[in-house]
């Protein structure tokens, strides 16, 4: 199989133009896959996790939490939902027309691809000032524990893992995916807009080689088909009765005091005198 579809150009220099539109399959059938052995798993192999006894402290910070710990901000929520439908958007107009949905995609494409650049941009600055910047990025604790996991899960002796901090590790897998994936697609979608006709700028084929428009096309389209089976991945988790109380949260900000103390080590997600310190912003009140 052939991954890139090349074409040879006035020079007569052979160069890619685009991926193979055969993978945007292998990539639906990888996330299919995904989805099929992890429901088999957790349905007919993996055993609940055990319910680590509470000690006197955990009890203590309980009976001070507010019955709904915050967890996502407002502005945190809204950026969320506007990238997604920038998301869906860009992902049916780039793929239906491969599968012979014929329409005029490409104006709706990078209008939505501009939307959600500006989201991405407004995520950055605010994660980087507002938010707890570093509570989504996998850390040295985090490794420690899935080793600690794979061991248990095979028999061996292992000290428990500790409960998660506002993150779990699949969580800040998954972000660090969405970020790379994002980036590329975003980079080279910036460029890409010089090819076809915009406001924004003269339309100027002649910007980069075409080796080097047909490297960009290509990172763009693998990382657009990357997104399928991610996305896939993330809808499936969103919607399983387990992870049901996370997807709320994103719509109405909150988790329970009960889910909280469930899934998070406080010391990891810590509370400021009672009241949930979010990681949304340093101060509940000010949570934007
Ligand atoms: C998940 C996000 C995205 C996906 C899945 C995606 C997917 C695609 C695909 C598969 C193509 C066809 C590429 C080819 O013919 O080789 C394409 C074209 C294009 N994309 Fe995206 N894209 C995304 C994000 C963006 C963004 C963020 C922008 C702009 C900032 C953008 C701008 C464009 C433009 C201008 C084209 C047309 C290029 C042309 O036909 O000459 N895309 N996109």
């Amino acid at each position: 199989m052939n991954f890139i579809q090349w074409a040879t150009s006035p020079w007569g220099e052979r160069v890619p133009i685009h991926i193979s539109w055969d993978l945007l399959w292998a990539s639906a059938i990888a996330g299919a896959l995904f989805l099929i052995v992890h429901a088999i798993y957790v349905g007919y192999w993996a055993k609940p996790a055990a319910e680590p006894p509470q000690d006197s402290k955990q009890a203590a910070a309980a009976a001070r939490l507010p019955e709904r710990v915050a967890r996502h901000s407002f502005g945190a929520r809204a950026f969320h939902w506007v990238m997604a439908a920038a998301m869906f958007v860009l992902l049916f107009t780039a793929f239906l027309p491969k599968v012979g949905v014929r329409f005029s995609w490409l104006t709706i494409h990078w209008i939505a691809g501009i939307v959600l650049t500006v989201s991405v941009v407004y995520h950055i600055i605010h994660a980087s000032f507002w938010l707890d910047f570093w509570s989504i990025w996998p850390n040295s604790q985090d490794l420690t524990d899935a080793s600690r996991r794979l061991q248990r899960a095979l028999g061996k002796p292992a000290p428990p893992p500790r409960k998660f901090g506002k993150y779990p590790l699949e969580n800040k897998l998954f972000h660090l995916a969405v970020f790379f994936a994002g980036l590329a697609v975003i980079f080279t979608g910036f460029f890409m807009l010089y090819r076809v006709p915009t406001p924004f700028f003269t339309r100027n084929p002649y910007l980069f080689s075409d080796m080097t428009w047909g490297v960009m096309y290509v990172l763009h389209g693998l990382a657009g088909v990357v997104f399928v089976a991610l996305i896939m991945a993330h809808i499936y988790f969103a919607v399983r009765p387990e992870k049901l109380f996370l997807t709320k949260s994103m719509i109405f900000g909150w988790i329970s005091r009960e889910k909280y103390l469930e899934h998070h080590d406080p010391e990891r997600w810590p509370l400021e005198g009672g009241a949930p310190q979010t990681g949304q912003s340093k101060a509940p009140e000010a949570a934007i």
